[in-house]
């Protein structure tokens, strides 16, 4: 039987829609993962991914894998048995943090907000004056609430509490403003499919000097081979020694995804994620929807909208997707039935997609 794959316009958490040149990259001759071509390429890959992280960190690679990898990439490698980890959880993703702390071993605090807020400085400072951690774990932007955290003056507060500062970027990077470097966040990860608008397979992480002590002064192995930093930081360091077989094409289109983040500029890629954000929060409102976050902390990159009352959820989503060939996402967790997810990232952050969804939505709501 042939493969036939109907096109849509991606507006949920991601993936995201992929422009034609990402596309067409993957479809490269493909080359040995110690092919001269391919070194210079992962060298281009390492500094725009430093170029989107807004870092100068030398330890700045995608690694193989999903977001999740990246996540796992950046517990496994700092967390060993026994340490303090502070994590604070406002969503499904600092849920996830926690579960993977606790696998390998940490002592795992939380720190609960309700889902849908986000934590002030004074918050955390409370929590670290009770204990200090080892690691303060948090999401930017937490894609099952549509939050955005407040990172300034965060790292100033961890570091003067010993710790260090892990972000979750996934539904950030490339999309809503993120400064590795001058807000000093020691461990930062990310995805390829949310706004860098690659296809999921790959998940960059950026690792700070001070972190990287850490993790070279560890009582322990690293208790995950495949994503053990030392070793994969070889392979994508100077030494280029073998640790596993690259995703040679995924690293194509992640060239490409962010040749294109560079040709736009970063800033410019902030404003336009934030003026098309702005467009669907009002043709929400001018339809009568009521958004979950307020405007102050509310993500660009997604938008959650409270599902009318009577209005059946998966009846609307589903006429989006047959009629339309519309995706957006329901709720997680205590938003499930309750919120639609809404994703204006990267390729996907559009004006006329926004206009697509929004007469889309006013026919079907009535
Ligand atoms: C905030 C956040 N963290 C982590 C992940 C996990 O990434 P992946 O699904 O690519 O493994 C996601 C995915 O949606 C996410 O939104």
């Amino acid at each position: 039987m042939e493969m036939k794959i109907e096109p849509r316009t991606l507006l949920g958490p991601g993936p995201s829609g992929v422009h034609p040149r990402v596309l067409q990259a993957l479809g490269y001759p493909l080359i040995g993962h110690l092919d001269p071509q391919f070194l210079e390429l992962m060298n281009n890959v390492q500094d725009m991914l430093r170029y989107a992280f807004r870092t100068k960190n030398q330890l700045t690679i995608p690694v193989s894998g999903t977001g999740s990898a990246a996540m796992e990439a950046a517990v496994c490698n700092f967390v060993e048995p026994g340490d303090s980890v502070l994590i604070c959880v406002n969503g499904y993703f600092g849920e996830r943090l926690c579960d993977m702390a606790g696998r390998y071993g940490a002592e795992v605090r939380r720190l609960d907000r309700t889902w849908g807020e986000v934590f002030t400085l004074d918050e955390v400072k409370a929590a670290l004056e009770e204990k200090p951690a080892k690691i303060v774990m948090m999401v930017h932007a937490e894609t099952s609430t549509g939050a955005r955290q407040p990172l300034e003056g965060m790292s100033e507060l961890v570091h003067s509490y010993g710790g260090l500062l892990l972000v979750d970027c996934v539904t950030s990077l490339g999309g809503v403003p993120l400064k590795v470097d001058d807000w000093g966040i020691d461990i930062a990860y990310s995805g390829t499919q949310k706004c860098l608008s690659v296809p999921p397979g790959l998940g960059p992480i950026t690792v700070n000097s001070r972190a990287q002590g850490v993790l070279n002064s560890r009582r322990s192995k690293v208790p995950n081979w495949y994503l053990d930093l030392t070793m994969v930081g070889k392979y994508w360091g100077s030494e280029r020694t073998y640790h596993h077989t690259a995703p040679i094409s995924m690293n194509y289109a992640l060239y490409e995804g962010l040749k294109l983040l560079v040709e736009e500029g970063i800033e410019a890629r902030w404003a336009r994620h934030l003026a098309n954000a702005q467009q669907l929060w009002a043709g929400l409102e001018s339809l009568g929807l009521k958004l979950v976050v307020p405007e102050a902390y509310r993500l660009p990159s997604l938008t959650t909208v409270y599902i009318p009352e009577g209005v059946d959820d998966a009846a609307v989503r589903g006429r989006l997707l047959k009629d339309y060939n519309i995706e957006i996402a329901g709720g997680l967790g205590i938003f499930k039935g309750k919120a639609w997810r809404i994703g204006l990232m990267g390729y996907s952050s559009q004006p006329q997609n926004v206009l697509m969804l929004l007469g889309a939505l006013k026919e079907i709501l009535g």
